[in-house]
């Protein structure tokens, strides 16, 4: 009897966890390398299914897709996998310094919770401004009525290594340029920064405008780990979210990397065959529909219901 209760209990309160559990997570993946040889691992694909649905838009970077067939057959994977949600993509053009290398940003999204409201190449000419970035920020404005924010900027960024220091700093110049193009304080920056360790060393951050500024929230706690290998432990891939009402609208201590090594129980080589990083992610607070408050207050009913039942039977027991 005790134990039928309990049941009953844990289902209710799962069924209340799900609902109440309705999320908007915001995700950026560095993919490493991604393009034909990885997309032909089935077991690869799969598990980047798993995560990337985890996520209503994601920024995927390390795009590197010279035929132009890995995107589509992640697309086609990530529907497969998760049916309940139509899932569409915008991506960059190839960037890059030289013909040889050149990445993608590319953002994938539900089609059911998301729209794409502007895009914006930041041009690598813009008079006065020397050529800063080796891939230069593909800007994407984003509408999501179940948010409480609305509509909201992301800018994508992949710094090189050996100048993370003032790709950051330019980044603020995007920033500037951004909100007044599109008259908007909701913008966030996201991507594998390379911000820390040896890329970033503590005495330039005084230079970078992007930490400088208090008006910046930088939201992926510094002692984070974002890389797989268990011999680093740095804290390369951020989220910065621009304006105190922005930052409001994140869901507090929500930002993190997500291990997906631990996670779906995975030995550091197999997690090392999709990415040598973690994503991060971070939630915002969504408004509930009416139909979904009413629902969910009818279920938190029935777990009271049954959590009084369960105090009966401890009684009686
Ligand atoms: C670093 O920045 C300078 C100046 O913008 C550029 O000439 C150089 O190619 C950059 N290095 C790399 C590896 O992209």
């Amino acid at each position: 009897m005790l134990s039928s209760s309990l049941l009953l209990l844990s289902i209710l309160l799962g069924v209340n966890d799900s609902l109440g559990g309705s999320d908007f997570r915001i995700c950026a993946f560095n993919l490493y390398h991604f393009g034909d040889s990885k997309s032909k691992k089935n077991d690869v694909m799969l598990i980047l299914a798993r995560i990337i649905t985890r996520c209503d838009v994601c920024l995927l970077q390390e795009v590197r897709d010279s035929k132009g067939k890995a995107v589509p057959e992640l697309l086609q994977q990530l529907k497969r996998y998760d049916p309940k949600h139509g899932y569409g993509h915008v991506a960059s053009e190839r960037l890059g310094r030289s013909d040889s290398y050149r990445e993608q940003y590319v953002f994938v999204y539900r089609t059911d919770t998301v729209t794409v409201t502007g895009q914006y190449q930041y041009p690598d000419d813009l008079p006065g401004d020397e050529d800063a970035f080796a891939r230069e920020p593909f800007v994407v404005r984003f509408k999501a009525a179940k948010t409480s924010i609305k509509e909201f900027v992301l800018i994508p960024q992949h710094t090189t290594p050996t100048n993370t220091t003032k790709e950051l700093d330019a980044l603020y110049d995007v920033l500037q340029r951004v909100k007044k193009m599109w008259r908007t304080e909701n913008v966030m920056l996201l991507g594998d920064f390379n911000a820390d360790c040896g890329y970033l060393a503590k005495k330039n951050r005084i230079k970078v405008r992007l930490i400088t500024d208090s008006n910046l929230f930088w939201l992926i706690p510094e002692d984070s780990d974002t890389t797989v290998r268990s011999s680093t432990s740095c804290s390369y891939d951020r989220i910065v979210v621009n304006g105190p009402t922005f930052n409001r609208a994140v869901v507090p201590s929500s930002a993190k990397p997500f291990n997906f090594q631990t996670e779906y129980g995975l030995t550091e080589e197999q997690a090392l065959d999709v990415s040598d990083h973690y994503p991060v992610e971070v939630l915002l607070r969504v408004v509930r529909s009416r139909a979904l408050r009413s629902s969910s207050s009818f279920t938190k009913c029935f777990s009271l219901l049954a959590l009084s039942c369960l105090v009966c039977h401890l009684f009686i027991w």
